[in-house]
């Protein structure tokens, strides 16, 4: 193939390249996959309205998320188990991430430890933070808080809590796979606690029977004050898509949301983020900052989601796609290429910046 010039370019990459079963785990999707293929056809049918005769000869992409500058609205999604489809994984990640400036958020269930990742991050930026942990809350509460402080500690800005996920949505080609952690890969962060181990279980996803043992199933909105009482960190709900719950979580005192059904991995047959968006936007207003995932592939995707009331979108499969292609080069070339492609979508639409995305610019 020719170099790859779009996300999907890198996707044929590394759907070539890697192994079957890491493939497939970044990949698929819940059962019938139809809220993982919902979410990009959902943005194909946000149509724009743009503006003519505006001068956009320069063009501004910066925002800011939880006060802090980023270069563009395009930040990492937190995926697991990096070192799947390259050996730097996570670190390779924050590197590019950092150089493109741009907040990473890091998995919990990373191959890399927290604090390795955070060197590299802030190796690469030249400063230290503008990366988020994710969370996944253990049943066990001391592993859960030793988990924050650690990553308080390491200078991460926020802690995004996903909600959408008390136990692990059933995806039939990990199911198939058998899948488990390669040999030589743990969850890194929770080795020390003798639960770094993803292995094969019978008739099941290794990962669905860890997170059935090891997550709490119990979370509720209290448990969002208990997090809070806990660190000083401000707290983003990952996996809202509607508005009461999106009232709830800012009573609960989060202080952002993702609009995100994890990617289509989870509950099957949820509504697409595109299209939940704007009932989430509104219901924050300025309450809660509010970002949005899933099925991001396209630079226009980026500037329907700004008009639909998202401060930014976060992506998942386009860095692992990237990654697998050739490490930190191939997530800074995704990041890149959704960084350029939002960059011509906004001169085109009459946006000479981010703040110019209103809602009015969609049909
Ligand atoms: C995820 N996602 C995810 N989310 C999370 O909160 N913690 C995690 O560890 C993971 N792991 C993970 C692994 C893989 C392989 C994927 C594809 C996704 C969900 C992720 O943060 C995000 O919500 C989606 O990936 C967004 O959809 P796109 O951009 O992949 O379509
Ligand atoms: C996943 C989990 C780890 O989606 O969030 O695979």
């Amino acid at each position: 193939m020719t170099a790859p010039l779009t996300v999907r370019d890198l996707h044929d990459v590394a759907a070539q390249r890697l192994p079957r079963m890491a493939y497939d785990y970044y990949a698929s999707g819940a059962e019938d996959e139809t809220t993982l293929a919902g979410n990009e056809a959902a943005w194909a049918r946000v149509r724009l309205r743009p503006r003519c005769l505006v001068d956009v000869s320069a063009r501004d992409l910066s925002t800011t998320v939880l006060g802090r500058p980023v270069a563009m609205p395009v930040l990492v999604a937190p995926t697991a188990f990096q070192r799947m489809a390259h050996p730097d994984g996570e670190l390779a990640t924050a590197r590019a991430a950092a150089a493109q400036g741009t907040v990473m958020a890091l998995s919990t269930l990373a191959t890399s430890t927290l604090e390795d990742v955070a060197d590299a991050y802030d190796a690469a930026r030249g400063a230290r933070g503008g990366r988020w942990f994710q969370l996944y809350v253990y049943r066990d509460r001391g592993v859960t808080r030793a988990l924050v402080d650690r990553a308080e500690a390491a200078g991460y800005d926020a802690l995004a809590l996903t909600v959408d996920a008390p136990f692990l949505g059933r995806r039939l080609r990990d199911v198939r796979n058998g899948f488990a952690l390669p040999a030589g890969l743990s969850v890194a962060n929770l080795a020390g606690h003798g639960k770094g181990a993803v292995d094969r279980a019978l008739g099941d996803s290794g990962l669905a029977a860890y997170v059935a043992t090891m997550l709490d199933p119990s979370l509720t909105w209290r448990d969002v004050e208990w997090l809070r009482s806990i660190t000083r960190l401000p707290v983003v709900v990952k996996g809202v898509v509607r508005g009461d719950d999106t009232r709830l979580a800012a009573a609960h005192g989060a202080s952002g949301g993702v609009v995100s059904n994890h990617g289509g991995r989870q509950l099957d047959g949820a509504v697409a983020t595109a299209d939940a968006l704007r009932e989430v936007a509104d219901a924050a207003g300025d309450a809660l900052e509010v970002f949005v995932d899933g099925g991001v592939r396209r630079g226009s995707d980026v500037l329907k989601a700004l008009a639909l009331g998202a401060r930014a979108v976060l992506v998942g499969r386009p860095v692992l796609w990237g990654l697998a292609r050739d490490g930190e080069a191939g997530v800074a070339s995704a990041l890149g290429m959704l960084r350029s492609e939002l960059d011509l979508a906004m001169a085109l639409a009459g946006c000479a910046t981010a703040r110019d995305a209103t809602p009015d610019l969609v049909a």
